[in-house]
């Protein structure tokens, strides 16, 4: 059995709406159930646990029961870090789950290929991250000044789902807290103490809603009924014309 924990316990300072973004609306509802509703539509889910803040735990505990087509949802109190909420959430998981995948409740574009396809990597490594190659061109900055400018070719741009064996991910989170290590995802936690974590390439679609600018282009994807690849050969259909002087 899977479980899936959806940190959603951030204040969303970036967003700057003065709420917590993951209540936002996208298309009429809210962005945690559009990421509800897709870990729900995977099979092998057995148990969604989200995490967030002391005072909205209540709040939405109610809400989730109006909301249609949604399975049991856990609800559990968050930390004052993204790591210490996922511990919450690690330790409100069922000890019948082999593996535990860990996903923002800020990116409700995730696919269904990508949870499944983080699963199975996670069930055959141990551990597994959804992550894309990464398209710019990154530099390392100290002091307003480039330091170096890493190989572009051998950086990917980390995602969620993250997906571990349950013990693993329990391991290496007691760990961290031990020796007061906190890392930026929850693979680095892992990496940290040796483990290997493998690498499965997911879409440039699985964006994490961080700035008011998200919301846009979320809409957008949500709205996109047509396949990428159409749109892209719409695209190149008008190319012809534009360099003939058509219109
Ligand atoms: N998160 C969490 N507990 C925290 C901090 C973040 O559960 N103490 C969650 C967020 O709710 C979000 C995910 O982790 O779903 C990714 O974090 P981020 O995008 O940074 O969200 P916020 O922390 O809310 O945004 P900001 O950093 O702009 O304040
Ligand atoms: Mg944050």
């Amino acid at each position: 059995m899977v479980s899936v924990i959806l940190p959603a316990a951030g204040r969303g300072k970036r967003m700057q709406a003065g709420v917590n973004k993951v209540f936002l609306s996208l298309l009429g509802k809210p962005i945690l159930y559009h990421t509800l509703r897709a870990f729900a539509a995977v099979p092998e889910v057995g148990e969604l646990i989200v995490v967030t803040g002391k005072d909205e735990v209540a709040a939405l505990r109610r809400s989730l029961q109006h909301l249609p087509g949604l399975p049991a949802v856990k609800v559990v109190t968050g930390g004052s870090e993204r790591q210490y909420s996922v511990w919450n959430g690690l330790e409100a998981s069922s000890a019948d789950a082999d593996v535990v995948l860990v996903h923002d409740a800020a990116r409700p574009l995730v696919s269904r290929k990508t949870i499944e396809d983080v699963i199975a990597a996670a069930k055959e490594y141990g551990a597994a991250i959804a992550a894309v190659p990464e398209k710019n061109t990154v530099k390392i900055v100290e002091d307003g000044v480039v330091v170096s400018t890493p190989e572009r070719a051998k950086l990917w741009a980390v995602q969620t789902p993250q997906g571990f064996q349950r013990s693993l991910l329990m391991a290496a989170n007691e760990k961290a807290e031990k020796d007061s290590f906190l890392g930026t995802d929850d693979a680095s936690l892992v990496e940290h103490y040796g483990a290997k974590v493998h690498v499965v390439m997911d879409s440039y679609q699985n964006i994490k809603i961080t700035t008011p600018e998200d919301l846009v282009v979320a809409e957008a994807f949500l709205r996109q009924k047509r396949s990428l690849h159409d749109t892209m050969q719409d695209a190149a259909a008008k190319v012809h014309d534009f360099l003939h002087g058509k219109d």
